[in-house]
């Protein structure tokens, strides 16, 4: 590892953004590397080999070329399934993404808990142990939201979002709580906090929303502590997929100082 040695950031597209949003927050003098699988967008509907086989062998080869410092699986969908995985293959700290149920059961008040992911994360065996281990007196409705993964894809492409539409994406959630209130709400896909604003009017002010991206952050500041940091190079995006793809998100990338965009 030199100074130079970036973050990799991995995520299927750009809900990895939020997280890269939150360590420039605390760390913004760490080199990033930040790639995009669009090749493999969305995530949520592919089955949990196709998810697993596909993470492990693209960080691999992405290690492989930029020897990072550190990766974070910045996706909720790939770290619920592949993180065990991925940390056997490298050998270089591996940072996941995991549903922020811990924070939420401590935030609860009416202690009915909302967790919106996509329909693989929602199902995860991972979920059910967070929800054991942290929220087992709690009520921990969860409900697959995939579509909003295309909607915050499109907003970052400048596309305006449809309140009506997330309501109806979200309105089974609510469906589920009844007659109680959902007053905390886990966002359990790192694309979701993109459509932070049409989520709140959806559920209202007085839901609290919770995702992982300051701790996940806070976590690599900590792995990185001490660590030798300087960039040789801007910070760069990649694309598993056609770097049309990329261009089209250009300038929210260029809002987070990453002016580079390459195919990988
Ligand atoms: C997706 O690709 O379906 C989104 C993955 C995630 O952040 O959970």
């Amino acid at each position: 590892m030199s100074a130079h040695s970036p973050v990799l950031l991995f995520d299927s597209g750009v809900g990895g953004l939020t997280v890269l949003d939150a360590l420039r927050r605390v760390r913004p003098e760490v080199p990033v590397i930040y790639a995009a699988d669009l090749a493999g967008l969305p995530y949520g509907a592919k089955s949990e080999a196709e998810i697993a086989a596909r993470v492990c062998g693209l960080l691999g080869r992405m290690a492989e070329r930029w020897h990072p410092r550190l990766v974070c699986i910045a996706c909720n969908t790939a770290s619920t399934i592949a993180l065990g995985m991925v940390r056997e293959v490298l050998e270089i700290p591996v940072v996941g993404t995991v549903p922020a149920i811990k924070p939420a059961a401590a935030l609860t008040r009416t202690g009915v808990i909302g967790l919106l992911g996509t329909e693989a994360t929602i199902r995860q065996a991972y979920v059910d142990k967070l929800e054991e281990a942290f929220a087992a007196r709690r009520t921990l409705l969860r409900h697959p939201a995939p579509g909003l993964v295309g909607a915050a894809e499109a907003k970052l492409r400048g596309h305006a979002v449809d309140p009506a539409a997330i309501a109806a994406a979200t309105a089974g959630l609510r469906e589920q709580a009844g007659g109680d209130r959902i007053d905390t709400l886990v966002l359990a896909c790192t694309h979701f906090p993109l459509l932070r604003d049409e989520l709140q009017a959806a559920f209202g002010a007085a839901t609290r929303l919770v995702d992982g991206a300051e701790g996940i952050a806070r976590r690599i500041a900590h792995l990185v502590e001490g660590q030798p940091m300087a960039r040789a190079e801007p910070d760069r995006a990649v694309t598993t997929g056609g770097l049309e793809d990329l261009t089209g998100l250009a300038p929210a990338f260029a809002a987070r100082g990453i002016e580079r965009l390459d195919r990988f």
